[in-house]
Order: C-alpha cells, then structure tokens, then sequence
C-alpha cells in the first residue's frame, strides 16, 4: 500500500510505500510533549515517518483519536523493561519522556530512564530522543543553603532526575538527542499559575522570578521541535538541543496577559521561599525550580534558544500567539 507523499521543493507529486516509511515510538503520546510529536508525525503531508504511540490504556478517548488519525498503538508501561523491549521493536526512532507528576519519585524516575535506555540498546534503536532537564546540583551542591535539599538528595528533583539519567543514554551508548524543554505556558491553564483577581478586584499573576526571564513554550511546540530533531536525522545526534518559545519576564507575561483578557493584570514577584511554603504537593521542588531558574537565568536561558526551536519548528507560537488560541481556558473570573 502506498500514501501519497508530496514533494513541494520540486514540484512534484510522489509516493513512499507505507511498508518502507520509518517508525517512531512516542512516549506519552496521550499527554502534552508526546502528543505534539504524534501529532506532527501524523500530519505531516510528506509522510515521513510512521506513529507507534505508547500507552498503559490502548481504549482511552486520547488513544483512540491518535488511532483513527493513523497512529499504530502499543500497550506498554515504562516501569517495565521487557514490555519496552517488545514495543520497541522494529522502531527506527523513540521519543523518551518520564512523568514525575504522577508519582513524584525521583528514583523511580531515574529507573524509568533507565529502562527506556536499556531497551533502546537492547534493540539497536538508531535515534532517541531524551525529554530531560539540567541536574541542577552542578550549580548549587548539596552543602549549598540558599535552598533547601530535598529528599536527602536533591535540589530540584523532578529537574535532577531527569539530568542525571542522561548518563544512562550516553554508558549504553545509545545514539541520542538530548532535549532541554521549558515552561509549559499551558501551568496558567492546567496547574492554577495563571493570573487571579484579589480582593480589591485587580488581576495578579504571580511567579517567583522577581525581574529574571522565563523561558517558555506552547506545550504543543515541544513534540513539533522534537519532530524537527527526528527530520534532521543523524546531525542532532549527541547534542543538546534547548528548546523554547520565548524567553519573558514576569512583566512581559503579565503585560501580555492583560492585552489578552482585555483588562491589567500585575505582576507580583513573590519570593521563591513564599512559594516553597504554599502546601501543595510539590510545592517546595517547585520553589528550588524558580529559585535555580531566578539564580542562574544567564546559563538557563542561553541553554534555550527560541531561534534554534524555530529552525526546527517555524510554526514556533510565541506567548501572545498561544494565548490569542487559549485566553478563553484561563480560569478568571
Ligand atoms: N509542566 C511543565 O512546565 C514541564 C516543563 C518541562 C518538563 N516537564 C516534564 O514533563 C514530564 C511530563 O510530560 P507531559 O507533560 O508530556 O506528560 P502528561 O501530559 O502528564 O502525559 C502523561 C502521559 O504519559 C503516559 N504515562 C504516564 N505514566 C506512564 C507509564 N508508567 N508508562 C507509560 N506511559 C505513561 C500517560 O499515558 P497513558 O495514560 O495513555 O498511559 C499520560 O497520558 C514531567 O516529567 C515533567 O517534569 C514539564
């Protein structure tokens, strides 16, 4: 069976047998980073490569829309290793994220990455991508106090989980893109970050960045990078690729924001110490993340360029583009 595949480079009109198209197998492809990808997988006019997405529940509503759109779907879990052996076979590429969120456990994390790296080499997987974030214990040390360590041995663990699995990759040898996402400007809808109304009726939105920039990105942007990675093939392979959509104030942000709901919104710096004692779960891992982020801006921003996410991605939206499409889910009232 063949599907159409357009060449508009030369104008002309060809096919590629379905049979010869590349597969890539997308984590978390019911969620933000992987959906993005399977998406941009699964339009992308040229056909370029084939969509095996990867998911604990093969009946839910997410799964069956990515099926229908054209996406081969696998039943696997990460905590298990030879169930990723099995999904990953035949694969040519992989799209590796862990999500902390549901369990908040860095060492489960970290054996999660590693069970995506021993599969990858177990069956000569020729291009991973590895959804990480920096090991921010290279920039503050345990002994350091301007933060608290948590869990005996982290500083930002959903961040350092994440960076010291990158080795996993590299000791196995796995040929590997190692990917430096951002902010999901998406928290102001789905994790209560986006601006509220006090007392006295002004709009706040609060971040605990004082006057530092955020670097941040449409959650949807991330997937459609990381397809640009898989397009660009075997040159990306080693690297470190930062990715965002803009790289903004807290300021900026609440600038944009009032632009968008059509009334101010004020920014309120709060102190990342403010934010760490709010209670809910992760707060405190949340509070060291802003704190990293405020501390060392300079090395955190440049190690994501919006330029090099837009090489990648050129329909790349920036905070204003993102909240024209999605100022109406921001909860305010
Ligand atoms: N929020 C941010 O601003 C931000 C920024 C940078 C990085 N991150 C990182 O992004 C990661 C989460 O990625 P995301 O936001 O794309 O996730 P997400 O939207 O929460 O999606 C999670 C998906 O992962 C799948 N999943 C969960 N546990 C699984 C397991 N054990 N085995 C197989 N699949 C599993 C689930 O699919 P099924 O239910 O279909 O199995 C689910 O749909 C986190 O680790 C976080 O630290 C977040």
């Amino acid at each position: 069976m063949t599907l159409p595949r357009t060449d508009q480079a030369a104008g002309l009109s060809r096919s590629i047998p379905m049979s010869e198209q590349q597969i890539i197998a997308v984590f978390g492809a019911t969620g933000a980073q992987g959906g993005g990808l399977a998406r941009a997988i699964l339009t992308d006019p040229d056909r370029r490569f084939a969509a095996r997405i990867i998911t604990r529940n093969a009946n839910s509503e997410k799964a069956r829309a990515l099926a229908e759109q054209g996406a081969e779907v696998v039943v696997a879990d990460i905590d298990d290793e030879a169930g990723l052996r099995a999904a990953l076979q035949g694969v040519y590429g992989a799209f590796f994220v862990t999500f902390f969120w549901e369990h908040f456990s860095p060492e489960r994390e970290k054996n999660q990455a590693r069970n995506m790296a021993n599969a990858a080499r177990a069956v000569g997987l020729r291009h991973a991508i590895w959804s990480t974030l920096e090991d921010t214990r290279r920039w503050v040390p345990l002994e350091d106090d301007r933060m608290p360590t948590l869990m005996e041995h982290y500083k930002v663990p959903h961040f350092d989980a994440k960076g010291e699995s990158n080795r996993f990759f590299d000791e196995l040898g796995v040929p590997t893109t190692f990917l430096l996402t951002s902010f999901y400007w998406d928290n102001l809808i789905h994790f209560g970050m986006g601006p509220r109304r006090e007392a006295d009726g002004r709009l706040v939105f609060q971040l605990p960045m004082g006057d530092r920039r955020l670097p941040g990105i449409a959650a949807e942007d991330i997937g459609r990078c990381a397809y640009g990675i898989f397009k660009r093939g075997e040159q990306s392979l080693g690297q470190t690729i930062g990715i965002a959509g803009e790289l903004l104030t807290g300021e900026q942000m609440a600038d944009a924001l009032g632009d968008a709901l059509g009334e101010p919104v004020h920014y309120q710096a709060i102190p990342p110490a403010v934010y760490r004692g709010l209670g809910f779960p992760g707060a405190e891992d949340l509070g060291n993340m802003f704190q990293f982020k405020h501390d060392f801006n300079d090395d955190f921003c440049a190690a994501r360029d919006p330029a090099i996410a837009r090489a990648l991605y050129p329909g790349l939206q920036s905070f204003r583009d993102w909240l024209a499409a999605n100022k109406g889910l921001l909860a305010v009232n």
